[in-house]
Order: C-alpha cells, then structure tokens, then sequence
C-alpha cells in the first residue's frame, strides 16, 4: 500500500495524529509523512494540522468497504454484483470500459474510488472527485433488449438514484431530464453512461454515478455549476457505504422493472420529481436553441415540449443541455 493510503487509513479516527508518530508507526521519515500530506491535501482531502498537536481530519471518516455494501443489499440481489473498492483511478467509468473488454460476464461488475484523477461528466465536461468525500461509482449493465432502450436506462438511472436518496431520508429530490439529480435546483448526482459496445448481440453498458456527499470548502473553485451535497440536503452525514448499497438495490430493482415493463409505468414517478415541469426552458444543440414548456417525458424517455406556436415536440436525450429560461 502507498504512503498516502497508508496515511488516511490513520487519520480517519479524527484524533490529532504528529508528524513524528505517523513517521514511526510507517517506518517513514518525517518529511515522507509530510510529502503524504501534500499530495493528499491535492486530492482534495480536507486536512487540518495544529501545530504542537498534528494533522487530523474534520471529522471521522469510513472508507470504502466493499464488505459491508454487499451485507446491506438484500441477499436476494446481492449475487447480481461483484465490486471492487481502490483508493485512486482515473475514473471509475474509464477503469470498467477497459476491465470489462478482457472479463465480463451476467453479473453486473461494479467500481468505486475514494479519488478519481480524471472523472469525467456529460458533454466532455471534469467531474470534481475530491478524496474520500463523495461517491464515485460506476457498474456495467448487460442489456439483452432493443438498442433503442438504452437512451432510457440514463432516466431510469436517475429514477433510482431519487429513489435511494429519498430512501436515506433526502426529502425534495429533483431531477433534471435526462438524467441530472438535483435538490434545490442545484446538482446533488449526475450520470455517465456509455456503451462499451455489443457481446453476442447484448448491449453492454458502463454506468458511471457521482454523488456529492460532503463536499470539501472551496470547492466551488473547481466546479463551474450551481452544486450542493447530501450533508447540505439532509443537514446530516451519511455512510457512502450504506448509499452505494442503496443505490445498487435500487438499481438492480428499476432495471428490472424497466427491462420488463418499459418506461410508460415510470413516467408519472418521473414527472412527480420533475424540477422543470410546466417551466419555459431552453434547449440548446450546437448550432440552435429551442425555447418550450417542459410537458413531461413519454413512453421513451423523451422529453416533451410545447413551443409557443403550440406545436409539441419531443427530444430524444443526447448531446443536449437544457436550461431554466
Ligand atoms: C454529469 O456530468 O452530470 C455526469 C457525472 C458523472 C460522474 C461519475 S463519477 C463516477 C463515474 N466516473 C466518471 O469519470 N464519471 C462518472
């Protein structure tokens, strides 16, 4: 394990920790403990350091701990996923599509990071992945159905994730078509998904998931939107490890439903969570604008609008961004 690793796992009890006993109890100098501490602090680990007392951090911290998210999925479902936990990736999305081309099989591979070095969002955008303080998951998906659903699981997706967080006790979750899960109007998760192409005809899908859990101070340097986390949300901290089973329950549940009933069953959920219903929005491609009333989605996840002739027009989710007029 690296020096850095080795320096969170004994920093997480949130007790005041000096140079001089990290150095001893790794059998390091004190200027490798204080390296470990720089390159943390540039993860985006929030260290506070004292002097004549140490480093500690905020507050106590849980580790990733792939054993305990599978005790806290339902038995029935836990044997749909195998997951693996690491302390630093490029992203999580980016480490499935590559793992998943020599080794994939019906059980849905899932990857979570404490740190990703280059997460990445919609529309080629970085996703900020500060150390250990929010939720960066990503698991594959083998869809044996029509390719014209995948577009749909990007919805279905957020669906699930309003569903887990509203499960953790996150009142008001809104959701963005297609696939932005905000509350507040500001965004709490959002969703990655890509296609790491066809197996035996099957679709197979890489689904990357980040939520803001407890985001660092002075974050809002690195993040060009209106952001919030689940701390802000609920006033209260929560167990990554218990969201991440959530999330996966969740998932695993709307997936299913979503694979054998389509999405018309899910379209009024949908809508009940819908920040922008009935509000003028813009839609905007790379070469044009297109200005409506959010009507809703319908049985394909598309989203409907009415333009102000009185025409409506629907939009299939892609490239485009929407937003508050
Ligand atoms: C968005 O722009 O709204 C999508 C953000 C998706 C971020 C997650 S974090 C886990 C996974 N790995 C990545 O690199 N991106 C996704």
């Amino acid at each position: 394990m690296s020096t850095t690793n080795s320096v969170v796992i004994l920093l997480r009890d949130n007790n005041f920790h000096s140079g001089e006993e990290l150095a001893e109890l790794l059998g390091i100098s004190r200027a490798a403990v204080w390296k470990a501490i720089h390159s943390l602090r540039k993860k985006g680990l929030d260290i506070h350091s004292v002097r004549g007392k140490g480093y500690r951090l905020p507050r106590k911290m849980e580790l990733l701990d792939k054993t305990l998210i599978l005790k806290n999925i339902p038995p029935a479902l836990r044997d749909k996923f195998q997951i693996q936990s690491h302390f630093e990736l490029s992203s999580t999305n980016d480490f499935l599509l590559k793992y998943i081309k020599q080794d994939f099989n019906d059980i849905s591979q899932v990857c979570l990071t404490e740190h990703q070095t280059h997460g990445r969002g919609r529309r080629g955008r970085a996703w900020y992945s500060p150390f250990g303080s929010n939720l960066y998951l990503s698991f594959t998906w083998r869809h044996k159905q029509s390719p014209q659903a995948v577009p749909g699981f990007s919805l279905v997706t957020a669906l699930a994730l309003a569903k887990s967080l509203e499960l953790l006790g996150i009142n008001n979750v809104g959701l963005k078509w297609p696939n932005d899960v905000l509350w507040n109007r500001k965004k709490l998760a959002g969703i990655l998904l890509e296609l790491n192409g066809e197996a035996h005809g099957d679709q197979i899908l890489v689904i990357g998931i980040g939520v803001n859990v407890d985001m660092p101070e002075n974050s809002e340097e690195s993040i060009n939107q209106p952001y919030t986390d689940i701390s802000k949300a609920s006033g209260k901290l929560i167990s990554r490890n218990l969201l991440a089973a959530e999330i996966l329950t969740q998932v695993a549940k709307y997936f299913h439903m979503y694979e054998s009933e389509g999405m018309s069953s899910m379209i009024q959920e949908w809508q009940s969570h819908d920040a922008y219903f009935n509000e003028v929005v813009e839609l905007t491609f790379p070469n044009q604008t297109i200005k409506g009333k959010v009507a809703g989605i319908d049985e394909h996840g598309s989203l409907l609008l009415d333009l102000k002739d009185g025409r409506r027009r629907t939009f299939q989710s892609g490239e485009i961004s929407l937003r508050a007029h």
